[in-house]
């Protein structure tokens, strides 16, 4: 099976990427990406920012926000930036190239607008094979002052760094950016070699006794598996819309997550959380999962899988507007949980000797009995075609 996937072109060994975050802060953890079998490395952001270097203590913590069943979990982090300056950075770059064999791609983080041409030189000359630049820190200062038009400075970096280096340049984007597409869309026709989206977003969470903002008391990287589904969203509306290749990152924690961000329409995948919640072995794991999707497909080529689903997707005007749903029940898989009835807002389902009853006439075919039923009990099958 061929896994193989090319990135700002550089051909890899397969999708997934060890993404820039404290898990890639020297060649140490490049070396582990590389032993536990990562396809490249992002090395950690250096900052120009000094400030940026120095983290607060304590600054991890996993939330859990919602209700029992309907839970989501966040990884809530303020990590800073690579510890050293520029000069210490070409030295961890050079010191994991002499180490690895994967590409390692350098990250670089400026505050003032020539520092990304200098920045990016000097990763290249430390022998980076590619460069993401970072303007969307959720905590840097660009991103820190709603002032800050983020959208013109990623470009400007951009431009800055493609004239002075040959390797490719990949900005990483933000959610938080005005019109994710738009600049996507921009920075293809500027030149970038890629597009890294989305950086995480930045969040705060507030301790309701003391009335204060936990851990270290400010706003933090706001990330976790919640993530996924608006990463999806941005990679499946960009992807037909540039040349340049995209790489997924947010949420992205199963190897069948990897296959979705590539379904959408990504190249490769960045991951970071899944490597401090479950380690870096974990990458084995998704690949099996991919492994085992492949065959069960008998899809070859894993590349072949880029984008088809983005072909697949549907404009508002093409939405099936007129076929009807009604959901039964299958009583021998049902558990009597009654979580049916609570969800149902047509007033459809009843318990009746602790086994749903559903009313086909009141039945809307909405599907949310169906989603929530956990044993699978709840199916939908075609009421009415509408004539409109
Ligand atoms: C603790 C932590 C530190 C991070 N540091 C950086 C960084 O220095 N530079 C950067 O571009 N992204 C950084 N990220 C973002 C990740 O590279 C990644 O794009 C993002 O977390 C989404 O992927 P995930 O959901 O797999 O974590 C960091 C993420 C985490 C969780």
């Amino acid at each position: 099976m061929n896994k193989s996937t090319s990135y700002a072109g550089i051909t890899l060994a397969h999708p997934i990427i060890a993404a820039s975050a404290g898990t890639t802060r020297d060649a140490e953890q490049a070396v582990k990406c590389e032993d536990n079998g990562y396809s490249a490395v992002v090395l950690k952001s250096v900052q120009e920012e000094v400030l940026m270097r120095y983290n607060p203590f304590p600054r991890f913590a996993v939330l859990r926000s919602g209700i029992k069943g309907y839970e989501s979990t966040t990884f809530y982090s303020y990590e800073q930036a690579y510890y050293g300056d520029i000069d210490d950075y070409a030295e961890t770059v050079r010191r994991s190239k002499e180490r690895v064999s994967i590409p390692v791609i350098a990250s670089i983080n400026c505050i003032n607008p020539e520092s990304w041409a200098h920045y990016a030189a000097v990763c290249e000359q430390a022998g980076a094979d590619a460069i993401e630049i970072v303007p969307t820190c959720p905590t840097g200062l660009l991103i820190r002052d709603p002032a800050h038009d983020i959208h013109s400075i990623t470009l400007a970096a951009l431009q800055a760094c493609k004239q002075k280096v040959k390797i490719p340049v990949i900005p990483k984007m933000s959610r938080q950016m005005a019109n994710p597409l738009y600049t996507a869309i921009c920075l293809d026709k500027a030149g970038a070699d890629g597009l890294t989206m989305m950086n995480r977003s930045t969040g705060i969470e507030i301790d309701i006794e003391t009335q204060k903002p936990i851990l270290f008391g400010g706003l933090a990287g706001h990330g976790g598996s919640w993530a996924l589904y608006s990463i999806l969203r941005w990679v499946i509306v960009t992807y037909p819309q540039v040349k340049i290749p995209i790489s997924a990152t947010g949420g992205v924690m199963t190897g069948n997550d990897v296959i979705k961000c590539l379904l959408a329409g990504a190249s490769t995948v960045q991951v970071a959380t899944v490597l401090y919640l479950k380690g870096y072995a974990w990458v084995q794991k998704m690949l099996a999962e991919i492994n085992a999707y492949m065959e069960r497909k008998g899809i070859q080529r894993l590349a072949d899988i880029i984008g088809v689903a983005s072909k697949n997707m549907l404009s508002m005007e093409q939405y099936d507007r007129k076929t009807r749903y009604f959901a039964y029940c299958d009583h021998e898989l049902c558990v009597a949980c009654g979580q049916c009835e609570n969800v149902c807002i047509y007033d459809a389902i009843q318990f009746v000797d602790k086994k749903p009853i559903i009313d086909r006439e009141k039945c809307d075919g909405c599907g949310l009995c169906k989603s929530i039923c956990r044993p699978g009990a709840i199916q939908l099958a075609v009421k009415e075609e509408l004539a409109r």
